[in-house]
């Protein structure tokens, strides 16, 4: 079944309405399987003959007969599209099939156009005709004289157009269908636990994630976590802290790309009174503070030189100098670190110790980015969202649908962290409203992917340049959504793959070009 509401979300569909309307005057019903118009609350029209029919009682039923009529001729038909006769007689709708599989889904039925013009006879016809029907003639004889009479030439692409709308159809039902398959895909795959102390996450990659913490549980090794910003580097370092048996003594954090060399020197080690100005007494370190606990290192990638020689011995020894002391104090400090920069390539360019990278490194640990774990997106917005309400002091929110379908579909560059700080944000935002609507969202987050198929489609100007924009838009759209797979992408366009491949030429959408547009954009 097709979801008809959300068509008019669709920008490639909304923007073909616009340009048949503009220059054919011709308005498009969406009919599902049953001859029902999808579309037909209050809206605009802009063709002088349903201008005509569709606001009184009588000529909405003619109207609606022939969209019947048209329906049953098309779901029949092995072709694309049919033409048939509108109720004056003189009129044509092109009618282009919605299917999916060989499955019948419905018909756009556009409405309408003169093909040839209308000889006299046939006017006149309609005219009793209208009469009899208790409509107005006159004002169907106008409407008809304001209807263009299409050329070859324009009725060629009149018809591209219209199936062009038809195929947006199926392409949107195909990807929702998709999606929802993956998403229940997915979660069968989930796992049983649902979370490790604070954090949330069904996912696979969690799931191992969460066996790896059990099993280094007991264990005394330093541990190396790496992830990309914001996916919960210092919610792992935490948790392997407050499962180990040092959860009684300290879990201390240092940033180690907050201080300078110096600064660092003294934060981590401590200093004697007097060692440089301002060391106006003794003063412990982060390495003494953590004393039989837990020391976190974020940041580790930050260090200089010299601070990882330190940090090195003291991991070897077990003992550190204060900065300005002599003698030598023993520590007894777990080190976790985390960094989201690439150790073993800085270790390559020589920026970070060798030394120092296997002596953190023993027990490594990867956060996958929220990209690759989509499937936890529901629970953590769930999470989010009532722990966001909880404090706030509002009653529990809903999103959306089409609103929970755009942050699934967002890649989520700041991963965990932007994710959290936009359910924050939409709270606020959402005030009173206990549901949270599409348009609340960022903007980043609503047009994600939208951009995509429509910038640069015009309204104005020449018919062809239109056409050739929309084209080149949707093959450029769709080869990033086939991952190049021209052959896939000739199949969905309905184009041969060597037609598509004239196409990629004709426009420059090769992958490379369009690579380094993107990066250019980024
Ligand atoms: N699995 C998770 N479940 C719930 N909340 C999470 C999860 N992972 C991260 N968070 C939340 O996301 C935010 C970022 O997490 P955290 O600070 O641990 O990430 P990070 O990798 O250290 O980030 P950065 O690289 O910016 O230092 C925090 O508010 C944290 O509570
Ligand atoms: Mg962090």
């Amino acid at each position: 079944m097709i979801n008809w509401d959300e068509l008019k979300h669709i920008h490639v569909i909304r923007k073909l309405e616009a340009i048949l309307a503009q220059w054919f005057h011709t308005d498009i019903f969406f009919v599902d399987e049953r001859g029902q118009i999808r579309n037909g609350e209050a809206r605009d029209l802009k063709n002088p003959l349903s201008q005509a029919f569709f606001p009184r009682e009588k000529g909405r039923e003619l109207l609606m007969k022939s969209i019947r009529e048209a329906n049953e001729k098309v779901s029949k038909s092995d072709q694309p599209h049919v033409i048939v006769s509108g109720p004056c007689g003189v009129e044509q709708a092109l009618v282009s099939k919605i299917s999916v599989d060989n499955d019948y889904l419905g018909c756009v039925f556009a409405y309408s156009y003169i093909d040839k013009a209308v000889p006299q006879e046939a006017r006149a016809r309609a005219k009793s005709a209208m009469e009899e029907w208790g409509l107005d003639p006159e004002a169907f004889d106008s409407a008809v004289s304001r209807m263009r009479v299409l050329n070859d030439g324009e009725r060629k692409y009149f018809f591209e157009l219209i199936d062009l709308v038809a195929q947006e159809i199926v392409t949107f039902h195909t990807e929702i269908s998709k999606r929802e398959e993956r998403i229940s895909a997915l979660n069968n795959q989930l796992g049983t636990r649902y979370s490790y102390d604070s954090m949330i996450g069904k996912s696979k990659p969690m799931q191992e994630l969460y066996s790896m913490l059990d099993k280094i549980k007991n264990s005394e090794s330093t541990v190396l976590v790496q992830g990309e910003n914001g996916t919960g580097k210092e919610l792992i370092a935490r948790a392997i802290h407050f499962n180990s048996p040092r959860k009684d003594a300290q879990f201390v954090t240092v940033n180690c790309s907050a201080f300078n060399e110096n600064l660092l020197d003294s934060e981590l080690f401590g200093h004697v009174k007097g060692s440089f100005t301002g060391a106006v007494k003794d003063k412990k370190g982060l390495f003494e503070a953590a004393d039989r606990g837990t020391l976190f290192l974020d940041e580790i990638g930050d260090m200089s030189p010299t601070m990882q020689v330190k940090l090195l011995r003291v991991l070897q020894e077990g003992t550190l100098t204060p900065v300005g002391g002599t003698e030598q104090r023993k520590v007894d400090v777990r080190v976790v670190a985390a960094t989201n920069k690439d150790l073993k390539e800085m270790v390559e360019q020589g920026t970070f110790r060798e030394d120092l990278y296997y002596r953190i490194n023993v027990i490594n640990l990867v956060v996958p980015p929220l990209r690759d774990r989509k499937e936890d997106i529901p629970m953590l917005v769930e999470h989010f969202v009532t722990r966001g309400c909880k404090e706030k002091g509002v009653a529990m929110k809903q999103i959306a649908k089409r609103a929970m379908e755009k942050v699934f579909d967002y890649p989520w560059p700041g991963n965990i962290r932007e994710l959290e700080n936009e359910m924050e944000r939409l709270i606020v935002l959402s005030g009173e409203e206990p549901r949270v609507t599409v348009d609340l969202l960022s903007q980043r987050i609503r047009d994600w992917g939208e951009n995509a198929k429509v910038q640069g489609v015009r309204v104005a100007g020449k018919l062809k340049d239109a056409l050739e924009e929309l084209e080149k838009t949707m093959i450029k759209e769709g080869l990033r959504r086939t991952n190049w797979n021209k052959s896939r992408l000739a199949k969905e366009l309905g184009i041969s793959r060597a037609g598509l491949i004239m196409k990629v030429e004709k426009y420059g959408l090769d992958k490379r070009k369009i690579a380094r547009g993107a990066g250019q954009a980024a």
